[in-house]
């Protein structure tokens, strides 16, 4: 039973974090340890996490460090608070296993945040990994420095980073990953990494990828990350697509779930294929319409190395993470 799906979704999205903390109180449990695996350093007890999005500000991390998640992604941060887009922001369509969203990156900011994630990683080695994103206002040719004063604000704290430009949510956003410009943001958010590494330790930083690219255009963005010694991929955000859709969400806005499955399969095959070599010093996260156990598994034996989920959580419920344990355990 599943009751809050008969409310309506922006309901049931604020009266969330409420029913998760009473969730975990009664379900709290050791992270169930499968196919744990150690890279860079961070030592995952399993593959499942949380994906961006979920908790945009880290309200939450007790709750995800009780209910199995083998880490978390906490955002998208934005450098000052910001409020969502104004209007109807978040639907669902339980035909197509769906959700629907036009947030843009509501936040409470950085400052906020990171006391969040200082105050949870003092007491936890569960990962946490911080989506980073620009401010709104920020035009694109300073978005850099919203993404530098992120990651310096961050970087005590976060085993690693996200840098989040796949949002179709922020306008124009989603430029800053067009080959003319990629290159000239990915390069002082490298320079600030590697002055911040003098002091301390060095911080994996992953690019998440828009689903909505040409197989070109993503061999093209992984061949610039590679170039400025980015550490991997998160594949994949929210998609522009309406393709096959029962229910008629907006034209504008992200689907996630189910009907963005096919994209983020295609995406997770030709990185892999195209890292070629490279593709075992790199993370790769495979994200997107993963609504089942074998979903899981499968992007595991596709080449992912961690997979999350969002829309599995609100159709499936915070158990799923427990389920999928018990299944890999039963193999
Ligand atoms: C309501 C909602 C809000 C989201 N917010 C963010 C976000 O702030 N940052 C981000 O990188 N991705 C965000 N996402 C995208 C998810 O992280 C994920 O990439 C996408 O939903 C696909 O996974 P799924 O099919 O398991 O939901 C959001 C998704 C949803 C449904």
């Amino acid at each position: 039973m599943k009751p809050w799906l008969w409310l309506p979704p922006q309901l049931a999205h604020d009266l969330s974090p409420l029913a998760l903390q009473l969730y975990s109180l009664i379900n709290r449990g050791p992270t169930p340890a499968w196919n744990s695996f150690a890279w860079n350093k961070i030592v995952f007890e399993n593959r499942l996490g949380l994906a961006g999005g979920v908790d945009k500000n880290g309200d939450l991390l007790n709750v995800w460090s009780h209910i199995g998640c083998g880490f978390v992604e906490i955002g998208t941060v934005t450098p000052d608070y910001q409020k969502p887009n104004p209007g109807k922001i978040m639907d669902r369509s339980t035909a197509d296993e769906a959700l629907w969203n036009k947030m843009g990156f509501p936040s409470l900011g950085a400052s906020e945040v990171f006391y969040n994630v200082k105050n949870f990683k003092q007491q936890s080695s569960l990962p946490v990994f911080v989506n980073i994103g620009k401010n709104r206002v920020t035009e694109n040719d300073k978005a850099h420095l919203d993404y530098v004063a992120l990651l310096q604000r961050f970087y005590s704290v976060a085993d690693a980073f996200v840098v989040n430009i796949s949002s179709p949510n922020t306008f124009g956003l989603r430029e800053l990953a067009q080959p003319a410009n990629l290159n000239k943001f990915l390069k002082p958010l490298l320079k600030a990494r590697t002055e911040l590494n003098e002091e301390q330790a060095e911080k994996p930083i992953l690019l998440k990828l828009s689903p909505d690219l040409e197989s070109d255009d993503i061999k093209r963005i992984i061949d610039t990350s590679l170039e400025n010694k980015l550490d991997g991929f998160v594949l994949t955000n929210t998609t522009l697509s309406r393709d096959g859709l029962k229910k008629p969400f907006p034209p504008e806005g992200g689907v996630s779930g189910k009907p963005l499955q096919a994209a983020s399969k295609k995406a997770l095959q030709i990185v892999s294929a195209h890292l070629n070599s490279e593709k075992s010093k790199k993370l790769i996260i495979s994200v997107g319409g993963v609504m089942t156990a074998d979903d899981v598994f499968e992007r595991i034996e596709m080449g992912a190395d961690l997979v999350e989920i969002y829309t599995a959580l609100i159709f499936k419920g915070p158990n799923f993470f427990r389920e999928v344990a018990g299944q890999f355990n039963g193999k």
